[in-house]
């Protein structure tokens, strides 16, 4: 039986054939249902953001922030994100994966993006790519829709702009940078990306563009009426309580959990109580038991 008779697909751990598509994604604001997102990097939380249903997974540039202790996101490679990329890849099973094109990596002309954003989805496991900027990225946009490479737009604070923004601000707090932003937002839009990010924008021009577009808006730092919100997911989990933006909640505080069980194990250990007997081998007959 093939998979056309029998109709249902065939099941590979993985496999993109069981993930969200961007129809699934686009169909979200026609409905009225919220998007969640997050940010994931490696399998682990992968599998653990998936199985605790997230619409979308985006391995974020972030990357650079969170797990390379750089101070921006400006020196992540396109291999880089690939190889992150197909970790998170190997983990998800319902959630939409997107990755970020890292800086420079698309914004020399169309083709090169075309080149990017194909290696993310060949070799990274990708369903689509998101890269930041507005009208002026618009022809790119439309460049990879063209060849049936769906795209996620990122306006407002886009972070690989921090030093033109001359550090993270806030953008569209003028009139005439929120012109900018909702001009932004709606050429993105009719260039064909299928959402939009809006970060570090007013809540209420995040409403206005929210309205103005027929693609669903996921905030981040933008206020409650975006059609879905994306958190960086160490921000969400409370892994570096040093780092406190107003635009984070934080849902748990694991540098405590983590802090407080790696002294327990490193006392265990000094004092010679880890690893009890019942962590231990005998020899047994059954040499061919496996050990896990
Ligand atoms: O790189 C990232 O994690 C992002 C999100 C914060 C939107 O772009």
């Amino acid at each position: 039986m093939t998979w056309a008779t029998s109709g249902s697909p065939p099941f590979f751990p993985g496999a993109s054939v069981a993930r969200a598509t961007t129809v699934d994604i686009r169909r979200k604001k026609a409905e009225g249902v919220r998007i969640a997102m997050i940010t994931a990097y490696d399998f682990t939380f992968a599998r653990l953001l998936d199985g605790a249903g997230a619409d979308m997974i985006l391995v974020g540039d972030s990357l650079g922030m969170v797990v390379q202790g750089q101070p921006d996101t400006l020196p992540v490679t396109l291999d880089e994100m690939i190889y992150h990329t197909r970790c998170v890849s190997r983990g998800l099973v319902s959630a939409h994966l997107t990755t970020d094109l890292p800086f420079l990596s698309y914004q020399v002309s169309p083709e090169q993006a075309l080149l990017a954003a194909g290696r993310a989805l060949k070799e990274g496991g990708a369903q689509s790519v998101k890269l930041e900027g507005g009208a002026a990225m618009a022809p790119t946009i439309a460049r990879l829709v063209e060849v049936g490479i769906p795209v996620v737009g990122h306006v407002g604070l886009t972070p690989q702009s921090v030093h033109a923004m001359g550090g993270f601000r806030v953008q569209g707090r003028t009139e005439s940078d929120a012109a900018r932003v909702l001009a932004d937002a709606v050429a993105v839009a009719e260039a064909g990306a299928f959402c939009v990010v809006l970060e570090g924008i007013p809540s209420d021009l995040a409403a206005e563009i929210t309205a103005a577009i027929q693609v669903p808006t996921i905030g981040i730092g933008a206020g409650a009426a975006c059609d879905g919100q994306v958190l960086v997911c160490y921000d969400l989990l409370g892994l570096d309580l040093r780092f406190q933006p107003r635009f984070v909640k934080r849902y748990a505080e694991l540098e405590t959990t983590v802090t407080d069980a790696v002294r327990a194990y490193i006392d265990e250990v000094k004092a010679g109580v880890f690893p009890g007997p019942e962590h231990g081998f005998t020899r047994s007959a059954n040499a061919l038991k496996r050990v896990y």
